[in-house]
């Protein structure tokens, strides 16, 4: 079975109790919940990691070299400043996909710069939960089109 690797940055852990008019009322836990369903349907196997620490995500994403057919990511405020999860990602040479709750382009202008956008397949923002969700029906087909 495919393997899809779920990262979700800083501070979502607190989703649902975290500023809700702008990410909603669902919790983190529901979300992978919900994940880990649409993975069954979909036939792929996904790990899901959550970390509030730059460097874990730099460790988890080169694991993905050994598990992980395609990575999904919500860097979430280390979209904006880190060049360190970027070249992660470009040097594992494994498809991804950013993704984030809000729209980040309607938000203030320090969140309209991604770092990780260039080097992924491409960004899903501003879909509330359903960003994950789309997120991995997209992995699912690039993964499949392999
Ligand atoms: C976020 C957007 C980021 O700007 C913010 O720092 C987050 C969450 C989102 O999912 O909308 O923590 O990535």
């Amino acid at each position: 079975m495919k393997k899809v690797l779920i990262i979700h940055g800083p501070n979502l852990n607190l989703l649902g109790q975290r500023e809700p008019d702008v990410y909603g009322n669902i919790n983190l836990a529901e979300i992978n919940k919900k994940l880990t369903v649409l993975a069954v349907s979909l036939g792929v196997e996904i790990k899901i990691v959550q970390t509030n620490h730059e460097g874990e995500i730099v460790d988890a994403i080169q694991k993905a070299i050994s598990w992980g057919d395609c990575i999904i990511i919500n860097p979430a405020a280390y979209t904006h400043t880190s060049v360190a999860i970027r070249d992660a990602i470009a040097s594992v040479n494994i498809p991804t996909i950013e993704v984030h709750l809000s729209n980040i382009y309607k938000r203030e202008e320090f969140r309209q710069k991604s770092f990780i956008a260039p080097v992924t397949v491409g960004q899903i923002s501003g879909f509330g939960e359903n960003s994950y969700y789309l997120a991995l029906e997209a992995a699912s087909k690039i993964i499949n089109a392999q």
